[in-house]
């Protein structure tokens, strides 16, 4: 962290919101953004956050679904518990990690992910990389989902989003690109939410 960037953040409106409002991120604002455009988590509602830590996300997924609704959390990292929020520290690209999130239930209305590979600094190799964490979000998606349900996911512009769109946009009904106002502005980061999950083939499985 240079003096530079300490400055920046402490100057950002939403660094600085975040304090305020006792949220662990300034992303926080990222989800509510996404979510009072596209009304992915409800009241009710059964919720997967990956790339979970430090929490900001999963604070504001449990504020939307309430005491009704289920929020697991999955990152790499460990997470100071968030009251009602269950965590597993794990990789998304482990299939066991997926197996411990399937045995919780396996009819969730939403997958969200905020992760991101840290970077190497080599674009090639961080386009791939965020790829292929995508890519396994998506996959895990298309077993947990209940028809009807969505996904979320953090890109950097590129090719690597068409290839994602062209592989998983036929299991879904609507499509939507969203860059929050929250996103700092010289970031390319991006997400794309796959809404209106078509469900799983009999091959899938349904249980
Ligand atoms: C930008 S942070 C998430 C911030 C979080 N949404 C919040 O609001 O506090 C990205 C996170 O993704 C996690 N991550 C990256 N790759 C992962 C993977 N393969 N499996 C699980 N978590 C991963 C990182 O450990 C990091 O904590």
């Amino acid at each position: 962290m240079t003096k530079e960037w300490i400055k920046q953040r402490k100057r950002d409106p939403f660094y600085r919101k975040a304090k305020t409002e006792g949220y662990r991120s300034r992303a926080a604002y990222k989800l509510k953004e996404i979510n009072n455009r596209l009304r992915m988590l409800r009241k009710g509602s059964a919720v997967i956050d990956v790339g979970a830590s430090p929490g900001g996300w999963s604070q504001v997924a449990r504020e939307l679904v309430g005491d009704r609704g289920t929020v697991v959390a999955v990152d790499m990292l460990p997470m100071d518990s968030v009251e009602g929020v269950r965590f597993i520290q794990g990789d998304i690209e482990d299939p066991l990690v997926v197996e411990r999130i399937r045995e919780i239930r396996s009819d969730y209305d939403a997958v969200i992910s905020d992760a991101s590979a840290s970077l190497s600094g080599n674009r090639t190799l961080d386009r791939g990389r965020s790829l292929a964490l995508n890519w396994a979000v998506l996959r895990m998606s298309l077993q947990v989902l209940r028809p009807g349900g969505g996904v979320v996911v953090k890109m950097f512009q590129g090719s690597e989003v068409d290839e994602l769109v062209e592989e998983y946009g036929p299991h879904f009904n609507n499509l939507d690109r969203i860059k929050p106002r929250s996103s700092l502005k010289r970031s390319i980061e991006l997400y794309i939410a796959f809404r209106g999950f078509k469900g799983r083939s009999p091959e899938e499985g349904t249980s």
